[in-house]
C-alpha cells in the first residue's frame, strides 16, 4: 500500500528487503547499526561483508550528505550476523518522514530485531565535554513531525504505540556493562531533535536545557519511533562532537564534528563491540 501522497509504504518496503535478501547469500542480521557522522570507519569492522550502495536498492531514498557514505553492509562482527547502515536520510535534505524511517522499515522486514542508532550530537548538559558519549535514555521530538503520521498500515504496526521505553533498558544496561569492560565511559541522558539544517540559537540551548534535554541533533528520533512501531528493540548512543550552541565561546561548524567523531571513533567502536557481543 502506498501513502495517499504516492510516498513508500509497505509494499515498496517489502520490495527493496527482499531485493537486498535476494543478494544476502542466505545472511539474515539479528542486529542492525547506523552508523552517525563521522563514524562510517566501523564499516571495516565487518567481516566476510558484502556491500550494497544504497542507490542500487529499488526505493531507497538517496542521501547527499558529506560524510555519509550510503551503503548497507551485512556481515559478521562479535560472532553475530550484522547489517551497518553507513549514511541516513535526514529531515533536512528536504524528505518527507516516511522516507526518513525507510531504512528502519526495510531493515525490519529484513528480520532486525534490534536496532542500534548512533547520532553527532551537541552537548547541553554542562558535565559533558566534547567527545563524550551518551546513552540516549529517552527523546524530545522537537522536530514537529512523526514518521506515523498519516494512515496506519496495521502490518507495521499499531495505530498508538507506546513510547514509554523507545530505548530497551536491557540494551542500556548492556551499554554499560560494555563501557565497564573496554574502558570506555559513558553518560546517559535526554536526546532532543530539531529538523536543523541551521544549528541552534544560545537562546534554544538554554530553553531546551530546561526542558529537559542533555544532547540536541538532527537524526535518530524518526528512525527510534518507526522501529518501536515495528517491534524492534532500540538502542541510542550520541557522540557528543561539540558543546551546543553559546555554551563555549567559539561558534559551531560541521568541521568539527567529524574532527571529534574521528578522534573518538576508536573508543566509540570499541563499545559498540561490546554492546553487539552481548545484545
Ligand atoms: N546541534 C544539532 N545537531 C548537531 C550538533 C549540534 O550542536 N552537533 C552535531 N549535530
Amino acid at each position: 500500500m502506498t501513502t495517499p501522497s504516492g510516498r513508500p509504504g509497505f509494499n515498496e518496503i517489502d520490495a527493496a528487503a527482499s531485493w537486498i535478501r535476494g543478494r544476502a547469500g542466505g545472511r539474515a542480521p539479528e542486529i542492525a547499526i547506523v552508523l552517525g557522522s563521522g563514524l562510517g570507519g566501523f564499516f571495516d569492522r565487518l567481516t566476510d561483508a558484502f556491500a550494497i550502495e544504497y542507490a542500487d536498492v529499488p526505493g531507497w531514498p538517496a542521501t547527499a550528505v558529506a560524510g555519509h557514505a550510503g551503503r548497507l553492509g551485512i556481515g559478521t562482527l562479535a560472532g553475530k550476523t550484522v547489517a551497518v547502515l553507513s549514511g541516513r536520510v535526514h529531515m533536512y535534505e528536504g524528505h518527507e518522514m516516511d522516507r526518513v524511517v525507510f531504512a528502519t522499515r526495510v531493515i525490519a522486514r529484513l528480520g532486525v530485531k534490534t536496532l542500534i542508532l548512533t547520532n553527532a550530537a551537541g552537548g547541553i548538559n554542562k558535565a559533558f565535554g566534547k567527545g563524550a558519549l551518551m546513552v540516549l535514555d529517552d527523546h524530545i521530538n522537537f522536530l514537529g513531525r512523526n514518521p506515523l503520521t498519516g494512515p496506519n498500515d496495521d502490518r507495521f504496526g499499531l495505530r498508538f504505540p507506546d513510547m514509554t521505553e523507545v530505548y530497551s533498558a536491557r540494551l542500556r544496561g548492556i551499554a554499560d556493562e560494555a563501557s565497564r569492560e573496554r574502558g570506555v565511559p559513558v553518560y546517559h541522558g535526554v536526546y532532543i531533535a530539531v529538523p536543523g539544517p541551521s544549528y541552534e540559537t544560545p537562546a534554544e540551548i538554554r530553553a531546551f536545557r530546561t526542558l529537559g534535554a542533555d544532547a540536541v541533533g538532527m537524526s535518530t528520533v524518526p528512525e527510534a519511533i518507526a522501529a518501536r512501531h515495528m517491534g524492534l528493540d532500540v538502542l541510542g548512543i550520541s557522540c557528543i562532537t561539540n558543546m551546543a550552541a553559546g555554551m563555549l565561546p567559539e561558534t559551531l561548524s560541521h568541521d568539527e564534528v567529524f574532527e571529534i567523531a574521528n578522534r573518538v571513533k576508536d573508543a566509540f567502536t570499541a563499545l559498540l563491540e561490546g554492546i553487539i557481543e552481548r545484545a
